[in-house]
């Protein structure tokens, strides 16, 4: 007899590359093909993710959207968005796979992220983060994102308030010289530094 799993059981998780120091992280702009591993992903890391539905009608908008993932070994370990409107970017979504947690995921993503904002005219950068998620806040200020408001209970489903973050003048030299600095740190090639 054939015991059947439950669906979501049943379906084999992508399996990623072990996480390691030394590994060659890129980061490409996301295309359809990855939206999957990225909605595998996003399963795992958020109460309330979005589907692979809702990404792929996000890839449907490159004209005001931008998202990237981050691929090791040919695998999506990361990824990040933003929907760009009248010169500010909204930061809609940065997610790395628990596992590769702290090997320079994220604030690689979100180098090539507000690279690519900027040279489509972005003066300002803006996001919302669960309050107590102190880790992305570290992150998000390396990035001179700075807080500027409480959106009461964004969260509901965790029951928490969101702390509404914007980086301003990101189009001046003085953010250039920020951005040159996290280049180097995490030894960005010229191809990222556009
Ligand atoms: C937040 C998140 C995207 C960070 O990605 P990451 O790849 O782990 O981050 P990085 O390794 O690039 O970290 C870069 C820097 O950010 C800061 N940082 C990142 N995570 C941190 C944490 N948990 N605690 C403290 N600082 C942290 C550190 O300064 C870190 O540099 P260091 O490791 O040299 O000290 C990742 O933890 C994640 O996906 N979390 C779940 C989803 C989420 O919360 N997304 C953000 C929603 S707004």
């Amino acid at each position: 007899m054939t015991i059947r799993l439950p669906r979501s059981r049943h379906r084999p998780r992508p399996a990623l590359p072990e996480p390691r120091r030394d590994a060659s992280i890129d980061i490409v702009p996301m295309r359809r093909a990855h939206v999957r591993h990225v909605a595998a992903i996003e399963e795992r890391i958020f109460p309330r993710p979005w589907s692979a539905a809702l990404y792929l009608s996000e890839l449907a908008s490159p004209a005001t959207r931008a998202y990237f993932v981050a691929i090791v070994d040919g695998a999506v370990v990361g990824y990040a968005g933003s929907m760009l409107v009248a010169g500010e970017a909204h930061i809609t979504t940065v997610g790395v796979a628990p596992e590769w947690h702290r090997h320079g995921v994220g604030i690689r993503l979100l180098y090539r992220l507000v690279r690519e904002v900027r040279g489509r005219g972005a003066h300002a950068l803006t996001l919302e983060v669960r309050m107590s998620n102190h880790g992305a806040q570290e992150l998000y200020r390396a990035f001179g994102f700075v807080p500027a408001g409480i959106r009461k209970n964004y969260y509901p489903e965790v029951n928490e308030d969101g702390l509404v973050m914007w980086a301003y003048d990101v189009d001046t030299p003085v953010y250039e010289a920020r951005l040159d600095q996290i280049g180097r740190r995490i030894g960005a090639r010229s191809r990222d530094r556009r």
